[in-house]
Protein backbone atom coordinates (compact mmCIF):
# COMPACT_ATOMS: atom_id res chain seq x y z
CA UNK A 1 0.00 0.00 0.00
CA UNK A 2 1.15 3.44 -0.75
CA UNK A 3 1.64 5.74 2.38
CA UNK A 4 -0.56 8.26 3.36
CA UNK A 5 0.48 11.87 1.46
CA UNK A 6 -0.39 14.90 4.44
CA UNK A 7 0.06 18.62 3.56
CA UNK A 8 1.50 20.70 6.04
CA UNK A 9 0.43 24.32 5.40
CA UNK A 10 1.17 27.24 7.74
CA UNK A 11 1.09 31.58 7.63
CA UNK A 12 3.68 32.20 9.44
CA UNK A 13 4.71 36.46 9.38
CA UNK A 14 8.58 35.72 11.02
CA UNK A 15 9.38 32.09 11.08
CA UNK A 16 7.93 30.60 14.61
CA UNK A 17 4.81 29.20 12.88
CA UNK A 18 7.33 27.90 10.05
CA UNK A 19 8.65 26.01 12.97
CA UNK A 20 5.59 24.36 14.35
CA UNK A 21 4.65 23.14 10.89
CA UNK A 22 7.93 21.74 10.16
CA UNK A 23 8.13 20.24 13.60
CA UNK A 24 4.32 18.20 12.74
CA UNK A 25 5.90 17.46 9.27
CA UNK A 26 8.78 15.45 10.90
CA UNK A 27 6.44 13.85 13.52
CA UNK A 28 4.36 13.09 10.53
CA UNK A 29 7.42 11.10 8.46
CA UNK A 30 8.45 9.38 11.94
CA UNK A 31 4.99 7.91 11.42
CA UNK A 32 5.38 6.63 8.09
CA UNK A 33 3.13 9.05 6.12
CA UNK A 34 4.55 10.73 3.58
CA UNK A 35 4.69 14.74 4.62
CA UNK A 36 4.89 17.59 2.55
CA UNK A 37 5.24 21.14 4.66
CA UNK A 38 4.10 23.97 2.78
CA UNK A 39 3.68 28.24 3.04
CA UNK A 40 -0.13 28.51 2.67
CA UNK A 41 0.22 31.01 0.06
CA UNK A 42 1.60 28.24 -2.21
CA UNK A 43 -0.99 25.99 -1.73
CA UNK A 44 -2.32 26.15 -5.38
CA UNK A 45 -4.20 22.22 -4.94
CA UNK A 46 -4.90 20.07 -2.01
CA UNK A 47 -6.47 17.27 -4.23
CA UNK A 48 -3.19 14.70 -4.16
CA UNK A 49 -3.49 14.92 -0.40
CA UNK A 50 -5.33 12.36 2.06
CA UNK A 51 -5.38 14.65 4.94
CA UNK A 52 -4.97 18.48 5.29
CA UNK A 53 -2.82 20.01 8.17
CA UNK A 54 -3.26 24.53 7.98
CA UNK A 55 -1.81 26.28 10.56
CA UNK A 56 -1.33 30.58 10.84
CA UNK A 57 0.02 32.89 13.10
CA UNK A 58 -2.30 35.12 15.33
CA UNK A 59 -1.84 38.88 14.90
CA UNK A 60 -4.22 41.46 16.39
CA UNK A 61 -6.88 38.26 17.09
CA UNK A 62 -6.63 37.50 13.49
CA UNK A 63 -5.42 34.32 11.59
CA UNK A 64 -2.70 35.22 9.57
CA UNK A 65 -3.76 36.17 5.86
CA UNK A 66 -2.26 34.18 4.50
CA UNK A 67 -4.09 30.99 6.02
CA UNK A 68 -7.08 32.36 5.58
CA UNK A 69 -6.91 32.74 2.02
CA UNK A 70 -5.39 29.42 1.80
CA UNK A 71 -7.95 28.09 3.23
CA UNK A 72 -10.65 29.93 1.24
CA UNK A 73 -8.96 29.11 -1.94
CA UNK A 74 -9.17 25.27 -1.52
CA UNK A 75 -12.25 25.41 0.10
CA UNK A 76 -13.60 23.11 -2.00
CA UNK A 77 -11.31 20.87 -2.32
CA UNK A 78 -10.64 20.46 1.78
CA UNK A 79 -13.89 20.09 2.24
CA UNK A 80 -13.56 16.74 0.72
CA UNK A 81 -10.77 15.25 3.05
CA UNK A 82 -9.95 15.39 6.55
CA UNK A 83 -8.48 19.04 8.16
CA UNK A 84 -6.95 19.59 11.17
CA UNK A 85 -6.43 23.81 11.82
CA UNK A 86 -4.21 25.15 14.48
CA UNK A 87 -3.21 28.59 15.71
CA UNK A 88 0.41 29.65 17.11
CA UNK A 89 0.15 32.86 19.14
CA UNK A 90 0.24 33.22 23.12
CA UNK A 91 3.64 34.51 23.58
CA UNK A 92 3.39 32.81 27.50
CA UNK A 93 2.44 29.42 28.62
CA UNK A 94 -1.29 30.05 28.58
CA UNK A 95 -1.67 27.68 25.56
CA UNK A 96 -0.10 24.84 27.69
CA UNK A 97 -2.55 25.55 30.67
CA UNK A 98 -5.46 25.20 28.93
CA UNK A 99 -7.27 25.11 25.93
CA UNK A 100 -7.42 28.25 23.78
CA UNK A 101 -10.14 28.19 21.49
CA UNK A 102 -10.17 29.15 17.56
CA UNK A 103 -10.93 33.24 16.84
CA UNK A 104 -14.53 33.37 15.45
CA UNK A 105 -13.26 33.59 12.18
CA UNK A 106 -11.42 30.38 12.32
CA UNK A 107 -13.87 28.64 13.94
CA UNK A 108 -16.70 29.68 11.01
CA UNK A 109 -13.97 28.63 8.50
CA UNK A 110 -14.05 25.49 10.27
CA UNK A 111 -17.67 24.63 10.14
CA UNK A 112 -18.05 25.83 6.38
CA UNK A 113 -14.99 22.86 5.49
CA UNK A 114 -15.49 20.64 8.09
CA UNK A 115 -12.02 20.80 9.90
CA UNK A 116 -11.97 18.05 12.72
CA UNK A 117 -10.07 19.80 14.77
CA UNK A 118 -8.10 23.28 16.34
CA UNK A 119 -5.62 23.37 18.91
CA UNK A 120 -3.42 26.49 19.85
CA UNK A 121 -0.20 26.03 20.28
CA UNK A 122 2.26 29.06 21.99
CA UNK A 123 4.18 31.02 20.00
CA UNK A 124 7.40 33.06 19.93
CA UNK A 125 8.76 36.59 20.02
CA UNK A 126 12.36 36.86 20.53
CA UNK A 127 15.00 39.61 20.12
CA UNK A 128 15.40 38.60 16.51
CA UNK A 129 11.54 39.43 16.04
CA UNK A 130 11.15 42.40 13.69
CA UNK A 131 9.29 45.11 14.57
CA UNK A 132 8.09 47.58 16.67
CA UNK A 133 5.57 46.21 18.83
CA UNK A 134 8.35 42.82 18.90
CA UNK A 135 11.20 44.69 20.19
CA UNK A 136 9.48 46.50 22.99
CA UNK A 137 7.70 42.95 24.36
CA UNK A 138 11.34 41.79 24.12
CA UNK A 139 12.18 44.96 26.42
CA UNK A 140 9.85 44.71 28.73
CA UNK A 141 11.09 41.06 29.06
CA UNK A 142 7.73 40.11 27.79
CA UNK A 143 9.44 38.23 24.57
CA UNK A 144 10.48 34.49 24.66
CA UNK A 145 9.84 30.89 22.79
CA UNK A 146 6.69 29.21 24.11
CA UNK A 147 6.45 26.84 21.35
CA UNK A 148 6.49 23.26 23.32
CA UNK A 149 7.69 20.51 21.15
CA UNK A 150 6.31 17.55 23.08
CA UNK A 151 2.99 19.10 22.57
CA UNK A 152 3.54 19.48 19.09
CA UNK A 153 4.64 16.38 18.14
CA UNK A 154 2.01 14.35 20.45
CA UNK A 155 -0.77 16.23 18.00
CA UNK A 156 1.17 15.40 14.92
CA UNK A 157 1.04 11.94 16.35
CA UNK A 158 -2.78 11.97 16.60
CA UNK A 159 -3.26 13.11 13.19
CA UNK A 160 -0.83 10.41 11.67
CA UNK A 161 -3.43 7.71 13.34
CA UNK A 162 -6.07 8.77 11.71
CA UNK A 163 -5.22 9.86 8.70
CA UNK A 164 -3.93 6.14 9.23
CA UNK A 165 -7.20 4.74 9.49
CA UNK A 166 -8.89 6.78 7.12
CA UNK A 167 -9.68 4.90 4.17
C1 LIG B 1 2.39 42.77 16.60
C2 LIG B 1 2.04 41.43 17.19
C3 LIG B 1 0.71 41.11 17.42
C4 LIG B 1 0.36 39.85 17.98
N1 LIG B 1 -0.95 39.56 18.26
C5 LIG B 1 -1.26 38.37 18.85
C6 LIG B 1 -2.62 38.04 19.16
O1 LIG B 1 -3.54 38.78 18.91
N2 LIG B 1 -2.87 36.86 19.79
C7 LIG B 1 -1.86 35.98 20.09
O2 LIG B 1 -2.13 34.92 20.67
N3 LIG B 1 -0.57 36.26 19.76
C8 LIG B 1 -0.24 37.41 19.16
N4 LIG B 1 1.06 37.70 18.83
C9 LIG B 1 2.09 36.67 19.01
C10 LIG B 1 2.37 35.97 17.68
O3 LIG B 1 1.23 35.26 17.24
C11 LIG B 1 3.55 35.00 17.87
O4 LIG B 1 4.70 35.77 17.98
C12 LIG B 1 3.67 34.00 16.76
O5 LIG B 1 4.60 33.00 17.15
C13 LIG B 1 4.11 34.66 15.47
O6 LIG B 1 4.21 33.69 14.45
P1 LIG B 1 5.14 33.87 13.16
O7 LIG B 1 6.58 34.01 13.65
O8 LIG B 1 4.95 32.60 12.42
O9 LIG B 1 4.69 35.07 12.41
C14 LIG B 1 1.40 38.92 18.28
C15 LIG B 1 2.75 39.26 18.01
C16 LIG B 1 3.08 40.50 17.48
C17 LIG B 1 4.54 40.80 17.22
Amino acid sequence: MNAKRVLVAYGSRHGSTAGIADEIGKALRGDGIDAVVLPADEVTDVSDYDGVVLGGALYAGRWNGKARRCARRNADQLRRRPVWFFSSGPVDSTAEQHDIPPTPGVARRMKKIGAREHVTFGGAVTAETPGRIARSMVHHGKGGDFRDPARIQAWAHHIGKEVGTTP
